[in-house]
């Protein structure tokens, strides 16, 4: 039986049915181009081997978008999947946000894009960037919107054009990634279950770890920038991994702190889809059982922003999380940003 909606809740700062308001994500979806792209393709392109991409990473294979097809494109798709899941109209639509950091353009938004492209002719749409963090940000600003209710129905997705930043001679970082995209819409309900808590972190003194050094104002396109691969992604991968692991624990501890419940309450841990040493490592501190993670990194890579988005998806359509379950939600990113959420499904 699940319990009462409010009942199980006592700390002021889970949020549940907080001022008469509780944040429900009433639709889930997420699109992922055709292509595979195996290790063993990627063995023909780089000096790698699929032993070392999947002990190293646990990734077998990735998504890749078409060229004619955007970040928009698969931002869309997955957005009309999770409006039909939530049965609303796109004309319902407040608010659209995207997460990503790899836009169709630096302007106009992507969210503008896909506004269009879904016909959410009354919504108003911006861009949000915090990397592969950025999923869990946007949830907690689509919670804000509703909580102090400025809007009803937000639709919020994360997507990425990753191979579009991949520099595919690079064997250090073209192995880990993935193009795909997930979207919720975040609804206020108030008789039912829903988001609880969500922590959010940023360390901007590391922001040296992981970039895309050139295409904005400090390195604006050029001759130079293209011929010195300034335009790819560069990542200190040694270095993000310490901190991944550290910043995913720290948040991941807070929320469930908050909600005043503890790791075997959760029934599904969706953490960002990086690096399956990463996730092991973070479930072992918090004490999280192999049975409660999710994980579909060996099929999709590091897909940034629509990594928890996608799983989250999958997670639902699979019939592992049932409603009433308690899921935990964790990731991090370039910034640095982390954060976390605790949701009653
Ligand atoms: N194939 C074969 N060998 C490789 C490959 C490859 N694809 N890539 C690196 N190597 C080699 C290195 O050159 C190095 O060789 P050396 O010892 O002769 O110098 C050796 O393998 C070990 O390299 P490390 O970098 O120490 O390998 P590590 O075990 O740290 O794994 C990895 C690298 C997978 C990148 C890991 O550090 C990682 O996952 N880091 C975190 C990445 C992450 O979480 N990013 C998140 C955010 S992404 C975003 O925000 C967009």
């Amino acid at each position: 039986m699940i319990p009462a909606p409010s009942s199980r809740f006592k700390n002021p700062r889970a949020r549940f049915n907080f001022r008469g308001r509780t944040v429900s994500i009433t639709g889930v979806g997420s699109y992922v181009p055709a292509r595979v792209l195996t290790n063993h393709e990627l063995e023909k392109m780089v000096d790698t081997s699929d032993e070392w991409i999947t002990t190293r990473t646990g990734v077998k294979e990735r998504r890749l978008a078409a060229k004619d097809e955007f970040t928009s494109d698969l931002g869309a798709k997955a957005a009309q999947r999770a409006i039909k899941m939530a049965g609303v109209t796109a004309d319902q639509i407040d608010l659209i946000v995207i997460a990503t950091c790899t836009p169709d353009m630096p302007f106009p938004s992507t969210a503008c894009l896909v506004q269009q492209k879904i016909g959410a002719r009354r919504s108003a749409a911006f861009d949000l960037e915090a990397a592969c963090a950025g999923f869990i940000y946007g949830l907690e600003i689509g919670q804000q919107f509703i909580m102090s209710r400025t809007y009803d129905t937000v639709l919020v997705i994360g997507a990425e054009k990753l191979s579009s930043i991949t520099n595919w001679k690079d064997r250090n970082t073209c192995v880990l990634f993935g193009d795909g995209a997930g979207a919720v819409i975040l609804q206020n309900r108030p008789q039912s279950h829903g988001l609880l808590t969500a922590v959010l972190g940023a360390d901007g003194t590391k922001s040296d770890l992981l970039k895309l050094p050139a295409g904005g104002s400090r390195c604006p396109a050029s001759v130079e920038s293209v011929n010195a691969g300034k335009h790819y992604l560069h990542m200190d991968g040694r270095e993000t991994f310490k901190h991944a692991v550290q910043a995913m624990l720290g948040a991941a501890q807070e929320a469930l702190r908050r909600c005043e419940i503890d790791i075997s309450q959760i029934k599904c841990v969706i953490p960002h889809q990086a690096n399956r040493r990463i996730i092991d490592a973070v479930a072992d501190r918090l004490g999280a059982r192999p049975d409660q993670l999710f994980v579909n990194l060996d099929r999709y890579g590091n897909t940034s922003a629509a990594s928890v988005a996608i799983a989250l998806d999958e997670a639902v359509s699979s019939g592992r999380i049932q409603r009433g379950d308690l899921i935990l939600m964790v990731a991090f990113g370039a910034g640095l940003t982390w954060g976390a959420a605790v949701i009653e499904w």
